[in-house]
């Protein structure tokens, strides 16, 4: 009974796969049928950059208009078709050394392309030494220094990284080409993207920086209220008392009863792009992770870590280069009581003795502060289908 059963089913199954290899004859093997692509590739590339992104009215030092920060260099500007390759390398489980990890598994588009563990987990269920970095408006940072002690001189050198790490990826690049090479849908995708199939890590490290440069953010409620004013300082009517108190608390300098939040968190991209990193007084001395001390040895820079865009934060908890604070709470109270006295602790946060400062904030001040941070959440960016998984 059972031989008959499996006899007859092998005879159906020949038929169809029969069937369909004829039917494939006329169709020829076209990458939306593994991949979810648009037939026209989405737009990347015309960005519709707000005024208060393209002109600054920010007084003070490192405080510029984000557009004049773009580190896009001239031998990789950003297309449609290459972003779109990059976006389906960013997604690709097959570019780690047992097909389980790809870059999106901890840069998550839900999460403002970070991730919620503490310490991400690689191929081989190792934990990463450090905490997962958003990837927003990585485009806007002058320096154009990646990773938290800035040690990858550039975004193209910064994307090759992840997959020879030990711990994320576990690959050689020579082994990334083979496994993009031996997935049909790609030779397409570098032509439409490059002009030729020959695939390279070269290109494959352009694509994967065009894509990423092209997640900036645009359209927070911070951004719609701030394109209904000439500076951020003005109330926003779209904001409530508590938000814009918060916005005031951020803006203003701390002799003009502020935070001078904005004075590392700089320009209205909130990232410090040409200061690049500093101490913000975590610990009292540097013990396991020294920071950007590790990647130049300056003894200035121990204890210095990049300062991440503020854009999307209240979806890239938990925070800081180790996850340390798990609430935004958690952070406004650090700058509020317990900022560390490191010897390279900066300046800013020092007050007029030299000491670390000490805010005496009020519960309800905290509270705004953390109301404005949540101003900065782009839903566009965690929603938009272009930055989504092709797979
Ligand atoms: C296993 C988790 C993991 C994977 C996989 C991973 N990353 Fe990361 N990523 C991290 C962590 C952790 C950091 C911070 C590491 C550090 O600073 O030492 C980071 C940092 C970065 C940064 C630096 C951001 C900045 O502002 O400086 C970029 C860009 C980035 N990753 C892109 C990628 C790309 C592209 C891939 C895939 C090729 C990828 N990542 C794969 C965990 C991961
Ligand atoms: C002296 C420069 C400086 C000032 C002033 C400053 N910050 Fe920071 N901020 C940093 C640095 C550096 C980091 C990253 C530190 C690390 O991870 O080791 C950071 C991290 C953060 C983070 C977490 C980012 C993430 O992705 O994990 C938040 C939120 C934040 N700051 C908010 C604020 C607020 C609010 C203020 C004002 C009360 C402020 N900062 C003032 C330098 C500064």
């Amino acid at each position: 009974m059972k031989t008959i059963q499996l006899f007859a089913f092998l005879i159906l199954s020949t038929s169809f796969i029969t069937s369909c290899s004829e039917e494939s004859d006329y169709t020829p093997i076209n990458a939306s049928s593994i991949l979810n692509l648009p037939e026209a590739p989405y737009n990347y590339t015309d960005i519709n950059i707000p005024n208060h992104l393209s002109n600054n009215v920010l007084m003070g030092m490192g405080q510029n208009a984000a557009i004049d920060n773009d580190n896009t260099p001239t031998t990789n500007p950003t297309t449609n078709e290459g972003a779109t390759l990059g976006r389906v390398l960013f997604y690709d489980k097959n570019l780690s050394t047992n097909g389980t990890i790809a870059c999106a598994s901890c840069h998550i588009q839900a999460e403002g392309f970070s991730d919620s563990r503490v310490l991400s987990i690689g191929f081989d269920i190792a934990s990463t030494r450090r905490h997962s970095m958003s990837l927003i408006n990585a485009r806007w940072y002058a320096r154009g220094r990646f990773f938290w002690d800035e040690r990858a001189a550039t975004l193209e050198e910064q994307v090759l990284e992840p997959f020879q790490d030990p711990v994320e990826m576990g690959m050689t690049l020579a082994e990334v080409v083979t496994n993009v090479q031996n997935q049909e849908f790609y030779p397409q995708l570098f032509t439409n993207a490059f002009g030729t199939e020959e695939i390279t890590s070269d290109k494959i490290s352009k694509a994967l920086s065009q894509f990423i440069r092209s997640i900036v953010s645009v359209s927070s409620k911070y951004d719609t209220g701030r394109a209904t004013v000439n500076i951020p300082n003005t109330n926003f009517a779209n904001f409530t008392p508590s938000e814009n108190n918060g916005k005031s608390l951020f803006f203003r300098p701390k002799a003009a009863g502020g935070l001078s939040c904005i004075g590392c968190h700089s320009t209205e991209a909130f990232i410090n792009p040409s200061a690049g990193a500093t101490n913000n007084g975590l610990d009292l001395v540097s013990t396991d992770d020294l920071g950007v001390f590790e990647a130049i040895a300056n003894p200035q820079f121990l204890g210095a870590f990049k300062v991440p865009s503020l854009k999307n934060i209240e979806l890239t908890a938990p925070y800081m280069h180790d996850g340390r604070f798990a609430t935004l709470q958690e952070v406004v109270e650090h700058y509020n009581s317990g900022v560390q006295d490191h010897p390279n602790l900066s300046n800013s946060l020092k007050d007029p003795n030299g000491m670390p400062q000490r805010l005496n904030l009020t519960d309800q001040q905290i509270t705004d502060v953390v109301n404005f941070l949540k101003t900065l959440t782009d839903t566009d960016i965690t929603a938009d289908p272009k930055f989504s998984d092709p797979f």
